[in-house]
């Protein structure tokens, strides 16, 4: 079968989804498919017209290639592609609106507003400790982390969008847990992975080769571990997702099981050579090439 690779794209995370792309493709190469790696530009309707794929691999993360837009794409040409829906991707891009999803199903979230980007510059709009970001990105692009009111609120760069959201800030170790699928008979959560940073998990820490060290299997309590596995499951169920998600999470040791907090799930996890959905796999006897077949017989519309 023909596979088209969907990577870069104009959002803010283009370099990680150039990376996804780009070792996706590989992998498929090599399970034998016959791949057209494809960077998503304006012609992205004509250039698919042209190559006629059997199933598209959408390896695009952020905004239009994570949230939806690029997936009714794909529906309204008839394309067969992995990972989530329209819905679903919409859903769970938006950080704010998928919170009511998340409360809706029971899962635990801490609380944020959405505030214009200069009354956020202007005054705490929450009491610190607090955390500022976009609530449509990922990559930990555009994140503020507000410690003390002394320090006064943060002063956000022009190219912040003019909503941004304001979230309690949760402190703790950060877990994270990928689903390959959330029905009957799929490999469903695969695991826990404890990422360990000097500082905390940002652009830099999440794609240098050693900017962070993740221990997978996570050394953690049976019930934390546990409560990972079915609070990633219940949020892929919840938001509708297909395919494969990354569920992260805070955890502060000293309050037990009640210091567990759902951050987001992530539509389109990366699959870089530094990422954790990959490595997760890994563990669990799934190679990289198996994932990415998985995934394009996963594919749908
Ligand atoms: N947003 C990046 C790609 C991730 O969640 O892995
Ligand atoms: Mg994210």
């Amino acid at each position: 079968p023909k596979v088209v690779v969907l990577m870069g794209g104009p959002s803010a995370e283009r370099e990680v989804s150039l990376a996804t792309g780009k070792g996706c493709g590989e992998a498929l190469r090599s399970e034998g498919f016959d791949v057209v790696e494809l960077d998503a530009g304006r012609d992205l309707v004509a250039r698919l017209d042209e190559i006629r794929p059997d199933v598209v691999f959408n390896a695009l993360h952020g905004r239009w290639g994570e949230d939806g837009c690029v997936q009714g794409m794909l529906e309204w040409l008839g394309l067969p592609y992995t990972h989530s829906g329209v819905l679903a991707s919409a859903l769970a891009m938006d950080k704010q609106r998928s919170k009511e999803v998340y409360r809706a199903a029971g899962l635990p979230v801490v609380e944020s507003v959405l505030a214009r980007r200069e009354d956020v510059s202007a005054r705490h709009v929450m009491a610190p400790p607090y955390v500022v970001k976009p609530y449509n990105e990922g990559s930990s692009v555009g994140v503020y982390i507000v410690h003390e009111a002394a320090n006064g609120p943060p002063q956000l760069a022009e190219d912040m969008p003019d909503v941004v959201m304001v979230e309690t800030y949760a402190p703790g170790r950060e877990l994270t847990t990928t689903v390959m699928g959330g029905e009957a008979g799929d490999p469903g959560a695969l695991g826990v992975t404890d990422i360990v940073t000097d500082g905390w998990y940002d652009y830099h820490a999440k794609y240098s080769e050693g900017g962070s060290r993740h221990v997978v299997p996570a050394d953690l309590p049976a019930e934390i571990y546990d409560t990972c596995l079915e609070y990633a499951l219940r949020a892929h169920r919840a938001l509708g997702c297909r395919g494969v998600t990354r569920t992260d999470f805070r955890w502060d040791e000293a309050r037990g099981l009640d210091g567990l907090v759902l951050l987001e799930t992530n539509t389109q996890p990366g699959m870089t050579p530094t990422s954790l959905a990959n490595e997760q796999a890994e563990t669990r006897g799934i190679s990289f090439g198996a994932l990415c077949r998985w995934m394009v017989e996963d594919a749908s519309c």
